[in-house]
């Protein structure tokens, strides 16, 4: 068989391999980039850094808020679902409809933020996610009217209308989550990577001081920050989407010095990892340092 034939081979058995998911193509569609690249930009001026845009993130709660929000919404409406088909009770329908609006907003509002620091493969499916439950909402807000005018069996056809919307937008949201890893935290399984004990990083005098460098731990790569004799060090992919830490800039934040992600301005306390300021919300894992006689600075993984 020569070149050319094994190479159209190679192409026809690539093509074949089947994606495993609807949504692996929406990823790559760029139709909608410009809006999308608008709209993110116009979320993260409206929202500037501070205590509103890290509560929007979940930071005070240690993951994603929007979440934890979208299931209050969820659970309301389909419970409004289970007693629209049972006929059981209007009036409690009604309540669990206008609960499951109200949710919507702060929920909405959260989701934004975080989407307005996703990577574009992210934003592309987050952005029909956020039109399939705005569709979803309007539908609810529709039904809820229509029953107040007393129109119970109208009322009911848009509520499961906006049914379907809501399993839509969730499917969506699950591929976010799970399969793009939108969310999650990033860092995680790094600490996991290193065995139990001290060992070795490198020399203290191969260090610069003041300014972060990156050292190889076996499968990981360190942040490792030198200040006098003092050694500093934290996993350096980001916890948030896995940013490169060492190329980020050091800050002081209430007397304590934080290193900002290059990629979307995650703040971390350099002393222990933890976040300072979105959009991450999980720490970074942190490494025990001490120095050996010889001037080895050695390393183990932070309890
Ligand atoms: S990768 Fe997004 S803030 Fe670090």
């Amino acid at each position: 068989m020569d070149k050319t034939t094994r190479s159209r081979r190679a192409i026809r058995l690539t093509r074949k391999v089947p994606s495993g998911n609807l949504l692996d193509g929406l990823e790559q569609v760029t139709t909608f980039d410009r809006p999308i690249r608008s709209i993110a930009k116009a979320v993260r001026r409206k929202i500037g850094p501070g205590p509103l845009r890290d509560t929007l993130h979940g930071v005070p709660i240690g993951h994603p808020l929007h979440p934890s929000l979208a299931t209050i919404g969820i659970g309301c409406w389909v419970a409004a679902a289970v007693l629209d088909w049972t006929r059981a009770d209007g009036r409690a329908a009604r309540v669990l409809l206008a609960t499951g609006i109200g949710t919507a907003l702060p929920t909405a509002a959260a989701g934004l933020t975080d989407w307005s620091t996703l990577h574009r493969e992210q934003q592309r499916v987050g952005f029909v996610h956020a039109l399939t439950n705005a569709t979803a909402t309007g539908l609810y807000t529709a039904s809820l009217l229509l029953r107040m005018a007393g129109k119970e069996r109208a009322g009911r056809f848009f509520s499961f209308a906006g049914l379907g919307a809501v399993l839509g937008g969730a499917y969506l949201g699950g591929h976010l989550a799970y399969r793009q890893a939108a969310g999650a935290n990033h860092a995680e399984s790094l600490s996991h990577l290193v065995p139990l004990g001290w060992h070795d990083l490198c020399a203290l005098k191969d260090l610069p001081n003041g300014r972060p460098v990156t050292r190889r731990l076996g499968y990981i790569d360190l942040f490792v920050l030198r200040l006098g004799d003092g050694v500093t060090v934290l996993a350096d992919r980001c916890s948030h989407l896995a940013g490169p830490l060492h190329q980020g800039r050091l800050v002081m934040e209430h007397g304590e010095p934080c290193v900002i992600c290059p990629w979307h301005g995650s703040v971390f306390r350099i002393s222990d990892g933890t976040v300072a300021h979105g959009p991450a919300t999980s720490r970074q894992p942190a490494f025990q340092t001490r120095l050996r006689r010889d001037g080895t600075v050695q390393v183990r993984p932070a309890p």
